[in-house]
């Protein structure tokens, strides 16, 4: 089966994880700058410097024969406080960027949200504080009526990622672990911001189109045949995907989400959340009105029933077998035999991708157009300066694999319509710095110059045949 004539190939970045030039022409500070500058492990700058080298980047995505890009704007380039003033220089800077998109025939894929908080937003309470809310509302309305060269908006990137690493396992600022409560009222607020802004957008009648971006880890029960582990892989699904699901995609959290969710809370003896009818109105307009999702998917989870207190531990350094997920009132983390892992401990299961992509296509069927918009693969990788380029074999097994679900999720009724690598060229990693690397381009973070990979060969000649290559 070969990909449609209007599939999009791209390629995905953020702009955190690109740009670098963190201090340039006014940019406001976010939530990372003053964690990493505490931890002292690594920070984004330079990153893959694509505030400076876009045109780059674009040229080689044209040249590898790729015709769409995952982009984010950074809130703080524009605001950089997050509301009030606002800088000319970020504005323009991303004009510039979506001109040479449409000189190159690129797509951009625009991201308004990922990660990267304006620093005063994230210390007024960040997702938690409704007036951030409307900042976030007032800051999208204005990138719709001053960028209208942008075609394909994304609301936010991955709210799960957000509000489970900020509040479980505290693997992003301010790095709480186990606030179950505000967890799931973060993820309710992250449901609401998207989906005012979804309504703010149809409200202004633009010749464009919307979406939200979610990182979808497909549960299954560790033993199939144990009503604890499907019960663990129900609750550990409920906090990793269904409430974002249900309250983007539906519109509504129906009684046996609400349900599941309390037992978490109950459990873990915190309190429960505030949900208003005004909410679950805005939340159903915009699920109406919703014109693609976005799947993230890289890997999937085996539950297992736990009973005992929570306790986690991030691999954040590609040592396999270091990270430990187990949680109260919900479950613990297996492998299932015979399933690889990579070493960032993430089960490699392409199966996951199809189901997933299935779940969405008979639970959610208002949507009718997908996207994946992140997968891939991250490897420690060097060039050594006798090599011509990096032999990435297992990162083309990977996304041969997962190429190979998306088209029998589409031969079985799904309409997905463009993949995005993840990622583009090498970049930085929230929690791996520059040891993890996805990029179909390997980046010399020294000199910043590129490399094609093996995988950028394979890639090209999947955009250029529509098929997956052997
Ligand atoms: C996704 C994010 O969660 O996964 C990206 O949208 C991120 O921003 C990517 O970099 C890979 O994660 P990691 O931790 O392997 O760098």
């Amino acid at each position: 089966m070969k990909f449609p004539n209007d599939f999009l190939f791209g390629g995905a970045t953020a702009a955190y994880q690109v740009e670098g030039a963190t201090k340039a022409d006014g940019k406001g500070r976010v939530l990372w700058d003053g964690y990493l500058e505490k931890q002292g492990r690594f920070n984004a700058d330079p990153a893959s410097d694509f505030y400076h080298r876009y045109p780059e980047d674009l040229a080689l995505s044209k040249q590898f024969g790729l015709n769409a890009i995952r982009v984010s704007i950074a809130w703080s380039r524009i605001f950089p406080k997050g509301y009030g003033a606002i800088e000319q220089r970020g504005v323009d800077y991303y004009h510039k960027l979506f001109a040479e998109c449409a000189k190159d025939g690129i797509e951009p894929f625009v991201t308004l949200h990922h990660f990267d908080s304006p620093e005063n937003i994230y210390e007024d309470g960040d997702w938690l504080n409704p007036a951030n809310i409307d900042h976030f509302v007032d800051y999208a309305k204005f990138c719709f009526k001053e960028f209208p060269e942008v075609k394909y908006w994304i609301t936010i990137n991955e709210p799960t990622s957000s509000a489970v690493q900020q509040y479980v396992t505290g693997t992003f600022p301010p790095n709480e672990k186990y606030n179950f409560h505000k967890t799931f009222q973060a993820e309710h607020n992250l449901n609401l911001a998207h989906a005012r802004v979804v309504n703010a957008y149809k409200a202004m009648h633009l010749a464009g189109q919307i979406g939200i971006v979610h990182a979808l880890q497909t549960v299954y029960p560790l033993d199939p045949a144990s009503a604890g582990d499907q019960h663990a892989a129900d609750l550990q699904d409920t906090l990793d995907n269904r409430v974002f699901l249900d309250g983007t995609l539906a519109g509504h959290y129906p009684d046996e989400t609400l349900q599941l969710m309390r037992e978490i809370l109950v459990a873990n003896r915190q309190a429960d959340i505030q949900i208003s009818n005004a909410d679950e109105a805005e939340l159903q307009e915009a699920a109406d009105q919703l014109d693609f999702v976005g799947v993230n998917y890289y890997f999937s989870k085996f539950m297992k029933a736990y009973n005992g207190p929570s306790e986690t531990v991030h691999n954040g350094t590609g040592k396999k077998g270091s990270s430990i997920s187990r949680l109260q009132g919900i479950g613990e983390s297996g492998l299932r035999p015979g399933v690889p892992v990579t070493d960032w401990d993430w089960p490699i299961y392409p199966k996951g991708l199809y189901d997933q992509l299935m779940r969405i296509h008979q639970n959610y069927p208002n949507i009718k157009n997908l996207y994946i918009t992140e997968n891939g693969l991250g490897l420690k990788e060097s060039l050594s300066p006798d090599q011509h380029t990096i032999q990435d074999d297992k990162r083309i097994d990977y996304i041969q694999q997962h190429m190979n679900a998306i088209l029998q999720a589409m031969q079985d009724g799904v309409n997905v319509k463009g993949y995005f690598i993840w990622s583009l060229q090498d970049q930085f990693s929230w929690t791996n710095g520059y040891n993890k690397r996805y990029g179909l381009f390997y980046v010399d973070f020294d000199t910043q110059k590129r490399y094609p990979k093996k995988s950028a060969y394979w890639f090209k000649e999947m955009a250029e045949t529509h098929t997956v290559p052997a």
